[in-house]
């Protein structure tokens, strides 16, 4: 009798707790990139947004690019990402990639010391996306050249795609693209553009990831163009 009832409340624990699990969204790393259309501000998009944090934080030399693959994990594109399992759509709890970002054990967070943490922006655009589905979708943000300063779209540019790799903590190739000075030099010097233009002579960048879009480097050449300013 003692045990039936046990059975009925763990039977009852199991179900409560099945009900309040948000669903599960099947996420197939097959699936080809959807989209196109314009940006939807409530929607966080796979490649617009999520794919340049893996790409500049995770997928370095010595960490989770193809050469390297850590622990067997591969962060370089959709298909690696979510061929993990640990990336379930609609349940970010349930796979260790979200937790380890947002660790708070030295040992166990992602990106390790002395890389920076993700910064929380970043921790909840991803968090956004693996709630909407963690889906290969992407939008078309237009390309704003107007009036290009470094404090806007050069330094966000440089945020979202380069500064993984060059910061004070660990400046690839001794570059540091988190502060002004550094890029500055490296725009003067004709090597900024010259990486990201994929010129011969150069070592492309971003390396081990996707080449900018046209928009991104006349972003670059147009502030190179200006003198690079610390504007
Ligand atoms: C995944 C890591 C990673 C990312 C992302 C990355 N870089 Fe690099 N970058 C490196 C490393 C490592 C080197 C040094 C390579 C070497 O010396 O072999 C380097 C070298 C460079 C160089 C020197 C190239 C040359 O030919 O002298 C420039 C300039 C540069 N990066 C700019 C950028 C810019 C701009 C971005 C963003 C658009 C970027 N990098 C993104 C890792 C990265």
């Amino acid at each position: 009798m003692k045990k039936s009832i046990s059975f009925f409340f763990l039977c009852l624990v199991l179900v409560v707790a099945c009900k309040h699990m948000p669903p599960l969204i099947p996420t197939d790393p097959t699936n080809p990139p959807v989209g196109g259309g314009p940006c939807d501000p409530d929607t966080v998009y796979f490649q617009n947004d999520i794919l340049p944090i893996f790409q500049t934080n995770c997928a370095k030399s010595g960490c989770h690019n193809a050469a390297s693959h850590i622990e067997g994990i591969i962060l370089t594109d959709y298909n690696n990402i979510v061929s993990t399992g640990e990336i379930v759509g609609g349940r970010p709890n349930s796979g260790k990639i979200y937790e380890s970002i947002i660790s708070s054990s030295s040992s166990d967070i992602m990106p390790p010391p002395p890389d920076a943490p993700l910064t929380a922006d970043q921790i909840a655009k991803i968090l956004k996306w693996i709630n909407q589905g963690a889906k290969n979708n992407y939008c078309d943000a237009g390309c704003d050249t107007v009036n290009v300063k470094y404090s806007t779209q050069v330094k966000s540019l440089l945020s979202s795609k380069c500064t993984g790799c060059h910061n004070t903590a660990s400046a690839g190739g001794g570059i540091n693209l988190d502060n002004y000075g550094g890029a500055s030099t490296v725009a003067l010097n004709g090597r900024l553009i010259g990486s990201v233009a994929h010129t011969t002579g150069y070592i492309p960048m971003p390396q081990g990831g996707t080449k900018l879009s046209d928009c991104e480097i006349k972003i670059f050449q147009l502030w190179i163009n200006d003198g690079a300013p610390n504007n």
